[in-house]
């Protein structure tokens, strides 16, 4: 556990947490169900990771008014949500994944035969204060008439899910809530859109693993180019992503090497082949263009705009040897980490 300790507080937890429960698990021998039930793990918290997703500076105006939805114990200091842990609520889970359509089977760890449970009933603690509890009946309220946006790889695919089951819970007409194309879930589908008719909002996701584009090979490229990735471009659905109130990105397992390696992908800027270029210099590079694209495209006093970075669980990297992300560093210091209830 030792090599993970620079991770600071919440990070670390999290961290923490995955390995611990890495290590209960190893003996098992199915990877993908492991991995699997770590990705549904962290997604049945996507409502407390509205809290704690990393806002970052280049979102400008998220600075955040209301509390409703804390309360800090010590008035004078605002809470830091950051900092805490992860407590076992017997509260918890909040919906069984067993009675929601809309999650995946795959990712459904206890009826692939998992006996344990204690894993559904993380609750993350900030040490000041508390987060209030999650009410299926307010939540649905606050989203009526809005239009909720999730965009990234399958992990923002599992909390689109898992968002949906939370939300179904206080549904009663199971059939007032359908995919808007009527599409079956799937890995590589590229758009999905879930309708609560009887309160007229959507949550959608749209597939986007590097949030830029995927652009074409260049011309009398090396053998081994069979794709590019444009990081001077944003996804070209991503006009479909402006007019949204809640807008949740993720990016981060698909930019390493091994995956990219299989897929022969290599990097692009201006229009040029970046052979040599460190895939953390692209992802710093790709979510400047991401960054740059919400200052420019996204009305921030209408969109709520979070975005969540990798936390190492899909690689088997050794933590030590991965590398500090500066640019992450450097903006997630000037998170800002109360939180406003007008998100929801
Ligand atoms: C979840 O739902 C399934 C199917 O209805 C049921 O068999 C199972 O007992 C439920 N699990 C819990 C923990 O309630
Ligand atoms: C549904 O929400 C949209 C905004 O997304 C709004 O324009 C429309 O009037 C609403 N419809 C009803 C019936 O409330
Ligand atoms: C958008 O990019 C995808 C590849 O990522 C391509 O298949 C598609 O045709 C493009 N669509 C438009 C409208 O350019």
């Amino acid at each position: 556990m030792a090599h993970i300790v620079y991770w600071s507080s919440f990070r670390s937890s999290i961290l923490k947490w995955v390995y611990r429960k890495r290590s209960i698990f190893r003996s098992f021998n199915k990877l993908n169900m492991i991995s699997s039930c770590l990705f549904i793990l962290l997604t049945l918290t996507i409502i407390y990771g509205y809290y704690y997703i990393h806002l970052f500076k280049a979102v400008p105006h998220v600075i955040i008014e209301e509390q409703t939805s804390i309360s800090s114990k010590d008035s004078n200091k605002p809470c830091d949500l950051y900092d805490g842990a992860w407590v076992l609520d017997e509260g918890y889970p909040l919906y069984n994944a067993s009675e929601c359509p809309f999650a995946e089977t795959s990712f459904n760890c206890l009826a692939n035969g998992r006996k344990d449970d204690g894993y559904l009933k993380w609750r993350w603690k900030p040490n000041r204060c508390e987060v209030s509890r999650f009410d299926v009946g307010v939540v649905l309220e606050k989203l009526r008439g809005k239009r909720v946006v999730f965009v990234g790889d399958s992990l923002s695919r599992t909390q689109w899910e898992s968002m949906i089951c939370l939300l179904m819970n206080g549904v009663d007409d199971k059939t007032s809530v359908y995919e808007v194309n009527g599409n079956k879930i799937s890995k590589k589908i590229r758009y999905l859109g879930v309708r609560f008719s009887l309160y007229n909002f959507t949550v959608e996701f749209y597939r986007s693993v590097f949030l830029v584009q995927i652009g074409s090979v260049p011309r009398h490229s090396p053998k081994r180019v069979r794709s590019t990735v444009k990081l001077d471009e944003l996804d070209n659905v991503s006009s479909k992503w402006i007019d949204s109130d809640v807008l949740v990105f993720n990016t981060g397992h698909w930019w390493n090497r091994a995956k990219l390696f299989e897929m022969g992908c290599y990097f692009k800027v201006n229009g040029r082949l970046k052979l040599g270029m460190s895939t953390m210099a692209a992802y710093t590079t790709a979510l400047n263009t991401w960054a740059s694209w919400v200052e420019n495209k996204i009305d921030t006093d209408r969109t709520r705009v979070f975005f969540r970075t990798f936390e190492g669980t899909a690689q088997r990297v050794t933590l030590a040897k991965s590398p500090r992300i500066p640019w992450f560093k450097a903006r997630a210091n000037t998170v800002n980490t109360e939180v406003n209830s007008r998100i929801l």
